[in-house]
């Protein structure tokens, strides 16, 4: 038993901020963040705008995408760090915004790589036989938790949910998924408050994302090039068998680094950066479902996703769409 991809979906909230309004209000240009990382606009979420908003919209155009009713979902994972409430989750909320009843639904948190650590769950369940049809988001609002006077950072993340529904198949689909993380670069990349660090930070205004960028860079660029030779030899296929390559969305020179390292002509690889910004669990299916709308990935086509976020955590998935 394998599971497939049936549909996609994703959803981008309606307010646009360029490169130029972020110039208004902290010191940095356009030509500055065009050059250093890709990107040119972002969309962020309005002020009452959810997690579980963007996601619910995400879900339902997978789900006409994929022709399935709200009773044909017997799993929900949802992959985020900005959940609406500390519970319940994200998933659960999902669950309750359509309709469903009953089955499992959960949130995984990973950072940018919630989706992908999403998306091998959701598929371990569907092999076991334990469901049958899945649904699996990517859905962040990291606009909230940004220090917007921090250019180092507000420029980079933005919001965003996309999501893919999985169908058990005798074929696959998803060939492989592998995860990863290291705990101990925790200090390079977070989030510096939670529950039960007593939300100080939060209350005395001094909670941010906080990153120390160069660091991130390096080792983003390293980990996720030994994660595709990685993907590569585990499944003995080699790079010129993959037809699109579809990275989480941190950085143009994080993107092109990696394609160049294996080899990768970039127009195999499918770039949102310059219009998404960084939408962190958002970000990959929201670029899978951008090359399956706009006709470039088509079925039985090889497809590589790999993502890489806070923590850290990583991990890839070889899909045959
Ligand atoms: N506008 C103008 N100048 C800026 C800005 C800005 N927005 N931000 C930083 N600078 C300045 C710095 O202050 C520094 O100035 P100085 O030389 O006078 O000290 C200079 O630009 C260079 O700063 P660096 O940090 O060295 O710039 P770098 O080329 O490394 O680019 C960047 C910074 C874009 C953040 C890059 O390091 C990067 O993309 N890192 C990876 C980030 C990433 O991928 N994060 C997400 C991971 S996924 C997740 O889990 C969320």
């Amino acid at each position: 038993m394998y599971s497939k991809i049936a549909g996609t979906g994703s959803y981008l909230p309606e307010k646009i901020l360029t490169n130029a309004d972020i110039a208004k209000f902290v010191d940095t240009s356009d030509e500055w963040i065009k050059t250093r990382t890709g990107i040119s606009q972002r969309h962020i979420a309005a002020e009452d705008e959810t997690t579980t908003d963007l996601a619910e919209a995400a879900a339902r155009s997978a789900m006409a995408d994929a022709g399935v009713e709200p009773k044909d979902i017997d799993l929900i994972c949802v992959g985020t760090a900005t959940p609406d409430f500390l519970f319940p989750n994200v998933g659960t909320l999902l669950q309750e915004r359509l309709g469903i009843h009953g089955c499992p639904a959960f949130s995984v948190e990973a950072a940018c790589s919630g989706f992908i650590y999403a998306l091998s769950m959701a598929d371990k369940f569907v092999r076991l036989g334990e469901a049958k049809c899945a649904l699996v988001v990517g859905a962040d609002t990291l606009s909230k938790m940004v220090d917007w006077k921090d250019r180092a950072t507000c420029v980079l993340f933005a919001d965003g949910a996309g999501a893919v529904v999985l169908k058990a198949a005798t074929e696959p689909g998803i060939m492989s998924t592998r995860l990863h993380a290291d705990g101990r670069y925790k200090d390079l990349l977070l989030y510096n408050d939670g529950v039960s660090k007593g939300f100080k930070k939060v209350r005395d205004g001094t909670a941010a994302v906080q990153m120390k960028g160069s660091e991130v860079y390096k080792f983003a660029v390293n980990t996720l090039g030994q994660l595709v030779t990685e993907t590569l030899s585990a499944n003995n296929i080699s790079q010129a068998e993959i037809d699109w390559l579809i990275p989480h969305q941190a950085n143009i020179r994080i993107i092109e680094a990696i394609a160049k390292r294996i080899d990768m002509p970039m127009d195999r690889v499918i770039v949102t950066i310059a219009g998404h910004g960084n939408t962190s669990a958002a970000s990959v299916p929201l670029a899978l479902d951008a090359g399956i709308k706009d006709g470039r990935i088509r079925r039985g086509q090889l497809l590589l996703l790999e993502a890489f976020g806070g923590g850290f955590t990583w991990g890839s998935a070889l899909i045959r769409y």
